[in-house]
């Protein structure tokens, strides 16, 4: 346990260092150095179980690059990062600023110490600002004055929820947070997803991941897992852009072909959605030329899976429902989560 007198120049002043944070976990899996011992304790704790979390969070920033660097070369230059994290090598700006010199991001996270190295990162650009906000309450992220400034939402945006979504519980209807999102997005707007699985997880490993996932029980937030169909309701009225729903590392691999196949299922899974009209929840749209997308979800083999039931595993929702009372009336869900 860390003592709660550790502190450090660039942590503010009022964070609780009695409990780890996700973000400062996440910063030690990636070698970053604005952690705690409190933090690293945990992190460690789910290293001893699962030796390889690191080189999973690295290919999480990987999958993180090329999706910006996706959504850079289809011409979006407006980005908003939910749950962006503290900042770490190959940031959105800095990615997104390699091919649109005169792209704008807003960083979002609830994690004080993210926000503030956030801001000291990006001090000097006008084009980038870091808010303090829960992504659970799209109305409080929407009326920010940054977000007011850096995004149009008359025009394309990219929208990234990566590696964030399975800190929201179901209690908190993340499928209504999600739609209220992509209400707010214009067509030719994108959005990003990358969440903890257990899809193709083998059985041998139940323990070893039931051990990981506890080292996130003093955090607050717990760690939720979602298999593939719960990915596609997640993305419901996106249409899908390929290839898919798939394991984070096969999301677009480089150089194509190229891709971590020693255990997959370790990432987790990746998915892009495309707006291309706005469109009323539950509805099918077809396929984009342009994003070559197959206008289901998922697009792929997976599609079984999306009846399969979670046999033992703790992935929150039980097969075959998905809130539909909360999910049925989006206007209601947004009230929910913005009041
Ligand atoms: C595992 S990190 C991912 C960081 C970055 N997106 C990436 O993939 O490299 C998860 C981040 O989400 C943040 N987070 C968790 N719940 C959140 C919420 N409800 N609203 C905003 N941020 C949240 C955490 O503080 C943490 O910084």
């Amino acid at each position: 346990m860390a003592s709660v007198k550790e502190t450090s120049e660039w942590a503010p002043k009022d964070i609780d260092l009695s409990r780890p944070a996700v973000a400062r976990m996440y910063d030690y899996l990636l070698g970053g150095a604005h952690n705690f011992a409190v933090d690293r304790a945990a992190a460690d704790q789910a290293i001893a179980a699962l030796p390889f979390l690191r080189a999973v969070a690295h290919a999480n920033r990987h999958f993180l690059r090329r999706v910006v660097q996706f959504f850079a070369a289809e011409g979006v230059d407006q980005f908003l990062d939910l749950g962006s994290g503290i900042p770490t090598v190959g940031n959105v700006h800095e990615v997104a600023q390699a091919t649109n010199a005169g792209a704008r991001t807003v960083y979002v996270d609830v994690d004080p110490v993210a926000v503030a190295h956030a801001r000291a990162v990006l001090c000097d650009d006008p084009t980038s600002e870091a808010i303090l906000a829960d992504l659970r309450h799209p109305r409080g992220v929407f009326e920010d004055p940054a977000v007011r400034r850096l995004i149009d939402w008359k025009r394309p945006v990219a929208v990234l929820m990566v590696a964030v979504l399975h800190f929201v519980p179901d209690e908190d209807d993340p499928y209504g947070v999600v739609a209220a999102y992509r209400e707010q997005m214009a067509p030719g707007s994108y959005l990003a997803l990358s969440h903890a699985s257990r899809d193709d997880q083998p059985e041998d490993m139940d323990e070893a991941v039931d051990q990981a996932v506890r080292a996130y029980d003093d955090t607050g937030t717990g760690l939720v897992f979602r298999t593939t169909g719960q990915l596609a309701e997640l993305l419901d009225g996106f249409v899908s852009v390929e290839p898919g729903i798939v394991p984070v590392p096969h999301w677009r691999p480089e150089p194509p072909g190229e891709s971590a196949n020693e255990g997959p299922w370790r990432h987790g899974l990746a998915a892009v959605g495309h707006v291309t009209a706005r469109m009323p929840r539950g509805e099918t749209r077809g396929a984009s030329p342009r994003t070559r997308n197959t206008g289901l979800w998922p697009p792929n083999s997976r599609l079984s899976r999306q009846a399969e039931p979670p046999v033992g595993r703790p992935t929150g929702v039980p097969a075959g429902h998905l809130q539909p009372t909360l999910r049925s009336d989006t206007s209601a869900s947004r009230d929910h989560h913005d009041h």
